[in-house]
């Protein structure tokens, strides 16, 4: 009986932290993240993801300067899948879950490689 619980306990473990990690940072999956950063995400977000795409001016809340504000749901990888994949209400970011999951981990990793760093380092806030 222990062992099975054992058994179940470790593969749930196991299932949560291949979820976390998501699949691997590598550059051709920042390549990929990159162009369809590009196509789904400059017009309010910019090219520089400092938030003055196009589509912006007209946006309240505006989308905030990644390279200097704090993510406030979160800069892990983990959080900005799930930003990507449920969007923020209250805001229109809208949910990118039509985007298949490797191209949702691949804008993750090329919003947080290209402009999070700086963010990334400040306390992000709690909701
Ligand atoms: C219609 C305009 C619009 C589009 C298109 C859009 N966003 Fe957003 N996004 C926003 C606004 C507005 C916010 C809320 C303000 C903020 O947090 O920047 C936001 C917030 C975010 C956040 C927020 C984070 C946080 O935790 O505070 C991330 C990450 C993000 N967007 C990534 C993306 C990515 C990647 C794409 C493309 C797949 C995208 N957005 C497309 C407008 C947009």
């Amino acid at each position: 009986m222990r062992a099975i619980i054992t058994g179940v306990l470790g593969a749930m473990l196991m299932a949560g932290a291949a979820h976390a990690a998501g699949p691997e940072a590598t550059p051709a999956l920042i390549e990929k993240g990159k162009t369809s950063f590009t196509t789904n995400c400059v017009p309010c977000h910019g090219e520089k993801g400092d938030g003055t795409g196009v589509a912006a001016a007209a946006l309240n809340p505006k989308p905030r300067n990644f390279n200097t504000e704090p993510f406030k749901n979160g800069n892990t990888p983990d959080a900005v899948f799930k930003t990507l994949t449920t969007g923020l209400p209250g805001t229109v970011m809208v949910a990118f879950a039509h985007l298949p999951e490797e191209e949702r981990w691949a804008l993750t990793h090329y919003v947080l490689e290209t402009f999070g760093k700086k963010a990334a380092k400040k306390p992000a806030k709690k909701r």
